[in-house]
């Protein structure tokens, strides 16, 4: 044993479950009644790890999410992203409202597909066009069949702890354990049963230039594109290692293969432009979800014309029974209109809100002695229990999850909601009060 390492305080986990289920009776019976009819009793796989039993909702307002025990949260979940304005902006709920009354989907033409459209290529710089559709797997999809025409290669590189959507092929490696990864011998993990063998994806590590080069070298004239979460919010917010975005724009160009980033969680967060503004690096596509529809069914491609120039002559299929639809844009539209009227100001609010609370979790964290690091910027950061700051996903591994479960439920008892997996987002509805209230109830739950 380790006879340096401070002794953590403890959460108290056993009282605030208590607590807890005491409070959230409601919820538990009906996560019992609705696992009778719907498989798991939620809606997406991932909701189920909720402990100690998932949540019911009444409704959301702002920065603040109601359950229906009438318990109050402040919410840093968004929806796991999307709320980029908070629960129910007015701006975005009023123009849904108002532009529904003439339809809900056409399955054809209308004013808000080319508006939507013109405004995203003003503002993402690989954007010489876009297409649209409603999921970020959807659309990622659309980007790797785009490069795979582009290119005439079958292959693609993704990095360990990278997710991109639960399609087969990209649903590999995501959250390996330690002994699969040690068993695995660099070779793709599929997270589920039931994946078709994944034949057509090769897996490097995040900020390790040798895996990627390697991935060349072993796959000569077969990889068709690097896609990448270009700050790996899935997994740490782990931020690309000073030169690693540019040595990945300078490996795909040498081999004859497009970058694809993977902007569902870093458009519209990261900035206007998102990752690619904020890094500063040019990809050849980008796929956007979650935020861009602020809370509605919108994902999106933009990339260059050399390529977007396939889907326009029909060689590459885009389809989709729902895309475009008026739902999906109206949101886009309200959400993109507020964004841009006063960015610098907002994304500026965002970010230094955003750091402020990192920090300040982290400072209260580490008085009461528990070794913790954060990543991440001010509208999306990651925290751990871990003595060392990953820089890559395996360095992950070392974060003692067991800690941050206990931490969770004292916040949740305190009223007070970050995502499951270590994750903070915050909206331009959070106020410097609410980051007060946050860091309050952090002390309550720490002390
Ligand atoms: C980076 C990234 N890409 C793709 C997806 C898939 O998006 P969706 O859940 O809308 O299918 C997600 C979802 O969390 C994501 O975080």
């Amino acid at each position: 044993m380790d006879h340096q390492t401070q002794v953590s305080q403890p959460f108290s986990p056993a009282l605030h479950e208590q607590k807890v289920r005491a409070k959230t009776g409601g919820s538990l019976e009906r996560w019992q009644r609705a696992s009778r009819s719907l498989a798991g009793g939620v809606s997406s796989g991932l909701r189920r790890s909720a402990f100690p039993h998932p949540l019911y909702f009444t409704h959301g307002s702002g920065a603040k999410l109601y359950d229906v025990d009438g318990n109050e949260y402040l919410d840093y979940t968004l929806a796991w992203g999307p709320n980029i304005l908070g629960n129910a902006p007015a701006e975005v709920v009023e123009a849904v409202r108002e532009t529904i009354q003439n339809g809900l989907t056409f399955g054809a033409q209308h004013d808000l597909e080319y508006e939507v459209a013109e405004m995203l290529t003003q503002i993402i710089p690989c954007a010489d066009r876009v297409c649209f559709a409603n999921s970020g797997t959807e659309i990622v999809q659309v980007a790797l069949r785009l490069a795979r025409a582009a290119t005439g290669r079958a292959k693609f590189l993704k990095f360990e702890g990278h997710y991109h959507g639960w399609d087969d092929s990209v649903l590999q490696s995501y959250h390996p354990s330690a002994e699969q990864l040690a068993a695995g011998n660099g070779a793709p993990i599929s997270v589920g049963a039931g994946q078709i063998p994944a034949a057509s994806t090769v897996v490097a590590q995040w900020n390790n230039p040798d895996s990627v080069r390697e991935a060349f070298e072993k796959n000569p004239g077969e990889i068709s594109a690097i896609i990448c979460e270009p700050l790996l919010c899935n997994s740490g917010c782990i931020a690309p290692q000073l030169g690693f975005l540019e040595f990945l724009r300078d490996i795909t160009t040498q081999n004859g293969a497009l970058l694809i980033f993977d902007e569902v969680i870093t458009g519209f967060r990261l900035g206007l432009a998102g990752a690619q503004g904020f890094y500063g690096i040019t990809p050849d596509l980008a796929t956007y979800a979650k935020a861009v529809g602020a809370g509605a069914p919108l994902s999106v491609l933009a990339g260059r014309q050399q390529y977007m120039e396939l889907i326009e002559s029909g060689k590459v299929v885009h389809a989709g029974t729902l895309n475009g639809n008026l739902i999906a844009l109206s949101a886009a539209r309200a959400a993109l209109t507020f964004l841009m009227r006063d960015a610098d100001a907002i994304y500026g609010n965002l970010f230094r809100r955003g750091e402020r609370l990192r920090d300040g979790i982290l400072s209260i964290l580490r008085e009461h002695g528990h070794q913790v690091c954060a990543a991440g910027e001010g509208p999306v950061f990651h925290l751990a229990f871990i003595a060392k700051q990953p820089r890559t996903y395996r360095d992950l591994l070392a974060a003692d999850a067991r800690a941050y479960r206990d931490f969770l439920l004292a916040l949740q008892d305190e009223g007070v909601m970050p995502l499951p997996d270590g994750r903070w987002y915050l909206s331009t509805a959070h106020t410097d009060d609410d980051i007060d209230a946050t860091l309050e109830a952090v002390r309550r739950a720490t002390e």
